[in-house]
């Protein structure tokens, strides 16, 4: 009898809260499209998520079908890849109520990105924003994947969602996969290109170079990115005496594939003058295909509308086994 192998399964999101950046792109996205031929895909907007933060709708439906638009232009095919909008997938709210009722009030409270969301908005400190990472649990568990590649930022959700997974299968068999996060070498921890002490974020936009933004708009920010103020002068890959250059060797590294000692090699007796414009050329060239092919995309509404809608589908199918699982395991009557 002819065995069919199951693929493994890769699943990853980004809310469209702002407009997606570099880090976005070093951190998350370059990991996903690489994989599409080894893996089943599943890569979503995680549109339930940004109302942890109060939205302006226009600009969150706007931004949603951007990010659409641009995951496709990153090589993210939708032949090969499932591409979805979270709030089209009903299970993923469904899941998300249950596994609050299996995360623990001090697992949550201990999550960094809670602490700090919660120290910038604090006139709306919200019951979303607490439980925010059973959601995400409930985003991951739902399609049982194997890999969640993310930047480093993501990495206590992660194995909180592994801790969540477990403690559930403990209780009532395996019904989930515990998955492993995939976090990459290079490119997972972009900082801000004039504050190197902090990662790259929308939130700092003088520091943070958008994956639409114009090529003269992005050389202008990486001739202004902060150095050092030691004398020194020199390309050398010292993070902890050097983390503005440090972070541009790796920005220079992850869009070129050079190691740090080709880096250093390639610049030894240029100063930072001469590196920081070369490193902005480097990622204008890699993000140029990129915005011009969402660009493009952007203009055939319709075809993005075909391209969410099936994926709704194909996700839906996927989480509705998962979820009518979970729903027999804990007692819910069957409809
Ligand atoms: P979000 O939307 O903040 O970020 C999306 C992805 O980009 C990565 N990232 C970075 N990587 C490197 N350097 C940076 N400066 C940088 N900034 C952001 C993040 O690590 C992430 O991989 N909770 C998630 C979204 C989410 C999710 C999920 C992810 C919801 N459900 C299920 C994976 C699986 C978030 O807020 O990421």
């Amino acid at each position: 009898m002819e065995e069919i192998v199951q693929k493994k399964r890769m699943l990853s999101g980004i809310q469209p809260s702002g407009d997606l950046h570099l880090g976005n792109y070093l951190g998350a996205i370059k990991n996903w499209s690489s994989r599409a031929d080894a893996y089943e895909c599943f890569y979503f907007m995680a549109d339930m998520h940004t109302i942890t933060v109060r939205q302006t709708p226009a600009d969150l439906r706007r931004r949603t079908l951007e990010q659409l638009a641009q995951y496709i232009a990153c090589g993210l095919d939708p032949e090969k890849n499932t591409l979805f909008v979270q709030s089209h997938v009903h299970q993923h709210a469904e899941l998300g109520w249950v596994l609050n009722c299996y995360t623990m009030f001090g697992e949550l409270s201990r999550m960094t990105q809670f602490k700090d969301k919660s120290a910038k908005n604090a006139e709306n400190i919200n019951g979303g924003l607490f439980t925010y990472p059973a959601l995400m649990a409930a985003d991951i568990l739902l399609y049982q994947p194997d890999l969640v590649p993310v930047g480093h930022d993501q990495k206590q959700h992660c194995e909180l969602t592994r801790d969540v997974a477990q403690r559930f299968n403990s209780i009532y068999g395996d019904v989930f996969k515990v998955p492993e996060p995939f976090i990459p070498e290079t490119g997972a921890r972009v900082m801000s290109l004039n504050a190197p002490e902090s990662k790259m974020s929308k939130s700092m936009p003088e520091g943070c170079v958008f994956l639409m933004e114009r090529p003269e708009d992005i050389q202008r920010k990486f001739k202004r990115a902060i150095t050092d103020s030691d004398t020194e002068n020199c390309v050398r890959f010292d993070p902890e005496n050097k983390p503005g250059v440090a972070n541009l060797m790796s920005i220079y590294s992850a869009v070129t594939g050079r190691s740090f000692e080709q880096i250093e090699t390639e610049f030894a007796g240029c100063g930072y003058g001469k590196f920081k414009p070369v490193v902005g050329e480097a990622v204008i060239e890699t993000l140029r295909p990129i915005r011009e092919e969402s660009e493009r995309l952007l203009k055939d509404k319709a075809y993005l509308e075909g391209v969410y809608r099936s994926g709704a589908e194909k996700a839906a199918y996927v989480a509705e086994k998962t979820l009518r699982k979970v729903y027999k395991k804990i007692g819910f009557l069957a409809r």
